[in-house]
């Protein structure tokens, strides 16, 4: 894998759209990690300059990701007015103005425009999820690509149709489900369960991500046959990280069961912790609008967190690790994971021998 992605360390920090910062990629890239930015929430101009300024800090390898391209329904205006009406009391308790919904509430899918950037900018690595996007490109001009997998049937899809390494996401995993092929509830398999399958199933490197938060973590994962480890909540609190200080003061407060999976956020599945908005959209039982139409209809929340410092009105994605995260700078947690790792690793000798 190393050989492959180009670096160092057999440890890949996680893309995560909106939290990874050219700062961060850079950081865990020159300590020798794979860095990777999250990209699919930027305009092509902005990723076009953050990968320069990542060229800028560091000259090692990195990765760009993208969500494949998807469908962006529309929702009813019934499903619109439903969503609102659980809204509209905390709406009036934070002082927020009934939004005016103008259509189409979903931009375009932008996944072509940042795909040239990808292109032209000769990334060196390429990672995506959500599904296949078309790969013969990038592959003609030497881009490495790392794919999202739930299932085994998506890890050998995925090797089928040329990814040159699989990212095999376990239920722990904090932010969306990458399930691309298969049921949500049938792919919500633990990284432990899901890892060692996947290595017998496919011939390309496999990458475990879900749950994982600590060098423990990354040796369990070597020990299931896997190449390396993806870890993204770790991450987070990280100062080069962009999340807000209440979101990372959360990740490191969280516990084991302060996370949730669900659709209320953005339509798709996702792992978060569990805050009062969270719960009252859960609890209201009303459908929530389609990926990502449902992220539009919360927007002002996200304005008004930062405005009013009210992180719990953000979308706190987060993965069951968390309460293992700590607050360090970037390329220090890289180093502590890879020496945390070759301890468990050594711990594991003499039993083996
Ligand atoms: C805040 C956040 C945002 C994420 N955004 C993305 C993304 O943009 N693209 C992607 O492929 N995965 C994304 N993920 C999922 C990660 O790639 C990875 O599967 C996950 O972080 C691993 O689980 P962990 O958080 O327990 O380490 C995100 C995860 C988090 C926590």
């Amino acid at each position: 894998l190393v050989a492959l992605l180009g670096s160092d360390l057999p440890i890949v920090q996680a893309p995560m759209a909106g939290t990874t910062t050219p700062e961060l990629v850079a950081a865990v890239s020159g300590a020798g990690g794979l860095g990777s930015l999250g990209a699919s929430v930027l305009e092509p101009d902005e990723l076009r300059a953050a990968i320069r300024r990542i060229r800028e800090l560091t000259d090692r390898p990195f990765a760009v990701n993208l969500f494949a391209p998807h469908d962006q329904p529309e929702p009813t205006d019934e499903v619109v007015a439903a969503v609102d009406a659980v809204l509209r009391p905390v709406r009036q308790d934070l002082g927020l103005p009934e939004p005016v919904r103008e259509r189409p509430l979903v931009p375009p899918d932008r996944f072509e425009a940042l795909l040239e950037v990808v292109l032209a900018e000769r990334v060196p690595v390429f990672s995506f999820t959500f599904g296949i996007p078309p790969l013969d490109d990038l592959r003609t001009v030497g881009v490495r690509v790392l794919g999202t997998a739930t299932t085994v049937a998506e890890a050998t899809q995925l090797e089928r149709a040329g990814a040159d390494a699989v990212v095999a996401q376990g239920a722990e995993a904090g932010g969306h489900r990458g399930t691309f092929a298969a049921d949500f509830e049938e792919a919500f398999i633990g990284t432990m369960a899901l890892v060692p399958q996947v290595v017998d199933a496919v011939g390309i490197p496999v990458i475990a991500a879900g749950g994982i938060s600590d060098g423990r973590g990354i040796a369990a994962a070597l020990a299931l046959g896997a190449d390396g480890a993806q870890l993204g909540t770790a991450f987070i609190p990280c100062p080069e990280s962009a999340a807000p200080p209440g979101y990372k003061r959360a990740v490191l407060a969280a516990a084991e069961e302060s996370t949730i999976v669900t659709r209320v956020y953005t339509g798709r599945p996702a792992r978060a912790i569990r805050t009062p908005l969270l719960e009252r959209l859960e609890s209201s039982g009303v459908e929530p609008a389609p990926f990502p139409a449902q992220a539009a209809l919360l927007w002002d929340f996200r304005s008004a967190a930062a405005e009013l410092d009210r992180p719990d009105l953000l979308f706190l994605l987060a993965g069951q690790a968390a309460g293992l995260s700590r607050e360090l700078p970037a390329a220090e947690l890289v180093a502590t994971l890879a020496a945390e790792a070759q301890e468990a690793l050594a711990r594991q000798q003499p039993a083996r021998s």
